[in-house]
């Protein structure tokens, strides 16, 4: 018997709201990226933090709005030269200076795009979802509760692939009498010791790290272990 599955082996980058992304997020992707063999890569988004931009109140020790767009942009180009070519979600915080710019009602012609601040290079492309191979990946903060990927599986009847949702990583399957698809929340790679951070101390539901893989149509999500000095363990 031959499996009839679509032969793309994706790599899922989580959110990681640089600059407070965890110190090995690139090197565990990278190494992800390798043990697949990745054909493609997805950005589900929340790439940047843009915490100083936040409408909620923010630290006020923390960097301005400008060392924290410098530190970040550093980091994306860390990561264009792991990954120079990214399909990736357009997510709340990505889109903070486009909210912070209605607010204060300036026109959207005066701003540049997403790809623009974001210093990417040509083989990046911001969209609010992507299909690839019917399945559908987007940021995911349209959904709340405990599993958000299966709620907007469920509602886009088809697979969904989402992050947003820090502390709920996993996949689940839904299936009728004609079809099974599958949801699935490839948590974050944050470094949850971080300022931007401190507003989740006292919840219950901590971050999970990691990062999500399809591999010829199979969902996993690859969870990035950690030892007791907070770095990855490689196991
Ligand atoms: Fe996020
Ligand atoms: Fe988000």
């Amino acid at each position: 018997m031959q499996l009839k599955w679509n032969k793309d082996r994706i790599l899922v980058i989580p959110d990681l709201q640089a600059p407070f992304h965890h110190k090995d997020s690139l090197d565990f992707l990278e190494e992800v990226a390798g043990a697949i063999d990745a054909t493609k890569v997805v950005s589900i988004g929340d790439e940047v933090d843009q915490h100083a931009l936040s409408s909620y109140s923010h630290d006020p020790d923390g960097h301005s709005a400008g060392r924290e767009y410098e530190l970040a942009s550093k980091f994306m180009q860390k990561l264009y030269a792991r990954f120079p070519s990214a399909v990736a979600c357009y997510s709340n915080h990505s889109d903070r200076i486009f909210r912070k710019a209605f607010n204060a009602g300036i026109p959207r012609a005066y701003l540049r795009s997403i790809k623009e601040f974001m210093g990417a290079p040509d083989g990046w492309e911001w969209r609010s979802e992507w299909r690839i191979h019917d399945i559908v990946f987007t940021h995911g903060d349209s959904a709340s509760g405990v599993q958000p990927h299966r709620l907007l599986a469920q509602s886009n009847m088809r697979s969904t692939v989402i992050g947003h949702h820090h502390s709920s990583p996993g996949v689940a399957y839904l299936a009728n009498e004609q079809s099974c698809i599958f949801g699935m929340n490839v948590g974050c790679l944050i470094d949850p010791t971080q300022y931007a951070f401190h507003y989740t101390k006292y919840n219950r539901h901590k971050p999970v790290l990691g990062c999500g893989v399809i591999v010829e149509g199979s969902p996993s999500f690859i969870p990035m272990k950690i030892n007791s000095r907070g770095r990855w363990s490689r196991q």
